[in-house]
């Protein structure tokens, strides 16, 4: 059949039809909030790059999350920062009083049902901001980075995880830390690899909220390269052959192809990272009057969940009723 017989027009004439066949938007549970600890008690700071996100301690992200878990989201996940001594290892990352060491369990006393995911790095904890200690040349040296990551994660288990997600991107850090949880009896705790993690220019914002950008050269040497697909598909299959639990793609809206190719490719479950970045931008927009906040945070959303993602880690989660609320 052609035009004029066929009018494809008639399936979206109305609201009521449209919405027959529209795809339903995802459920809150499966977004995560990545939220940002910092010690001290009563601190609530906003981030001027990231409007809508702050700083929080351990008792202000806790009452935070009243109203998130009230939406029903799915999880959380921790970020943590010190204001101590940043040494070249990073060794504040799994000091057992850290932020991030005290904050999950007093969320899981407060939310038993949220599921608490900790990012597994050295950046927010080095003194030059890499993530992981530097060798001779001034290069990550992947397999010390290795050791001590696996060590930030056994702390993290210890303190009642459900989720560690390590995002160094050095080689074999999946393994490592498999094996490290495996020894000390976590096996039950899951493994969310940062699989594959770009080296972006859209994760300013974050640098800033985190204090973690690199005092010297770029992440180029550990990060994936956006001009090599190949290469970054093969980071996502090694990280399923060592052993992770979840796989992920960060960023997310620009790589939506690589989402969809992942998809096809694996039966694990897929994190999509929507990073600072990509939140800030709308907002941006929004604000200078070039567009909706609501209706571009939707659309945005909704093409992570189209693309494949079975998790959507965002800055929006706390927004969700009012993004998605009729
Ligand atoms: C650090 C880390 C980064 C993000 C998550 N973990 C920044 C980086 O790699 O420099 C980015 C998150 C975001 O931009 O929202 N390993
Ligand atoms: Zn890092």
């Amino acid at each position: 059949m052609r035009f004029p017989e066929l009018r494809l027009r008639r399936l979206r004439r109305t609201p009521a039809i449209r919405r027959l066949f529209d795809a339903p938007p995802p459920p809150p549970a499966k977004f995560v909030w990545p939220v940002f600890v910092v010690e001290g008690e009563g601190r609530c700071e906003p981030i001027a790059a990231m409007p809508g996100q702050s700083r929080l301690s351990v008792d202000e992200l806790v009452r935070a999350l009243e109203p998130v878990a009230s939406q029903g989201i799915g999880g959380v996940l921790l970020f943590g920062q010190t204001e101590g001594e940043k040494d070249a290892g990073g060794s504040g990352a799994f000091d057992e009083r850290g932020v991030v060491q005290r904050a999950v369990p007093a969320i899981k006393r407060a939310f038993p049902d949220l599921v608490v995911m900790t990012d597994v790095c050295l950046c927010a904890y080095t003194a030059h901001g890499h993530c992981g200690p530097l060798d001779r040349q001034g290069q990550v040296d992947n397999d010390a980075a290795v050791g001590l990551l696996a060590r930030v994660a056994v702390s993290h288990a210890a303190a009642g995880a459900d989720v560690v997600a390590p995002s160094a991107m050095m080689d074999g850090q999946v393994q490592a830390i498999r094996a490290a949880l495996d020894e000390n009896a976590f096996d039950q705790t899951l493994l969310m690899a940062y699989s594959t993690k770009f080296a972006s220019s859209m994760y300013g914002p974050f640098r800033d909220a985190e204090n973690s950008a690199p005092s010297a050269g770029d992440r180029k040497g550990y990060q994936a390269s956006y001009g090599n697909l190949r290469a970054a598909l093969r980071e996502s299959d090694f990280d399923e052959d060592e052993g992770a639990d979840i796989l992920m793609v960060k960023p997310a809206l620009f790589y939506l192809d690589v989402l969809a190719r992942l998809r096809e490719r694996t039966e694990l479950p897929l994190a999509a990272y929507n990073v600072s970045g990509e939140y800030s931008m709308l907002i941006a927009a929004a604000e200078r009057g070039w567009g909706d906040l609501r209706a571009m945070a939707r659309e945005s959303l909704m093409a992570l969940d189209r693309a494949g993602a079975d998790l959507l880690l965002s800055y929006w989660a706390p927004r969700y009723r009012e993004i998605f609320g009729a």
